[in-house]
């Protein structure tokens, strides 16, 4: 049995203080920190880069999820694995070259991730599934933190946990979801497959980090049990 990792995505974090801030969502129990890369131009948005992943691996101890959401991410893989990436996610719409990018990254000697987009099909892994640790289905058009979850996110996280139960890699592919989730959103994307949840503003927008991802943790859980439990 899987459990429920919270993953705070730090986009929503104050970035003037972002040690404080990664090292209180470390104290309320997160298990990993999601950081969003952007260039501008695979997304409308600019983030940040590797001299920032190195300064969080100073400051926590947590695993860091890196969402590379930029063009040509084989030019940057090594310096982002150097910073200090532990899980480095790659959009298949910037990587004609995807399996070799994947690989790429396992040489680094870091976990493959890719993060599929609204519209993008999961035939898309047909091929690499094997070599990933986890798949990020984006809920959102990424770009920005606070926008609303896509429903049809949930019919995509259920095809994927059949195929990916079907390929008897439940242990060692994860299933993992990013944007607008929230406590009312928990239990549906757990119950749909996901067991891992990114959420930014769902956190960092509210007072208490400890109580929001307890009750985060607290809703999965419980939707991983009536799932396993469905299927007995
Ligand atoms: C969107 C990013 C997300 C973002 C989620 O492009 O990939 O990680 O921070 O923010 P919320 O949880 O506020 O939708
Ligand atoms: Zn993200």
């Amino acid at each position: 049995m899987h459990h429920v990792r919270i993953a705070p995505s730090i986009l929503a974090a104050d970035f003037g203080r972002l040690t404080e801030e990664v090292q209180a969502v470390e104290r309320a129990s997160a298990d990993l920190i999601h950081v969003d890369v952007m260039d501008g131009h695979f997304v409308p948005n600019l983030t940040l880069g590797p001299p920032v992943i190195a300064a969080l691996r100073r400051a926590t101890k947590l695993p860091l999820d890196v969402h590379l959401m930029i063009e040509e991410p084989e030019r940057w893989i090594d310096a982002y694995a150097e910073a200090g990436a532990d899980i480095l996610h790659v959009h298949p719409e910037v990587c004609p070259h995807l399996h070799r990018v994947v690989q790429q990254i396992r040489h680094a000697g870091k976990q493959a991730a890719v993060v599929l987009n609204p519209a993008t099909p999961l035939s898309v892994l047909d091929y690499v599934l094997e070599d990933l640790s986890m798949v990020l289905v984006m809920s959102v058009n990424p770009g920005f933190g606070g926008q609303s979850f896509i429903p049809s996110a949930l019919g995509k996280i259920a095809a994927l946990r059949r195929l990916i139960d079907e390929r008897g890699l439940s242990s060692t592919v994860s299933i993992s979801v990013d944007g607008g989730i929230k406590l009312d959103n928990a239990a549906a994307v757990v119950e749909a497959g996901a067991t891992v949840l990114v959420s930014g503003s769902g956190i960092f927008a509210t007072p208490d980090y400890t109580a929001t991802i307890a009750e985060l943790r607290a809703r999965g859980q419980h939707a991983l049990h009536n799932r396993a439990s469905f299927r007995l």
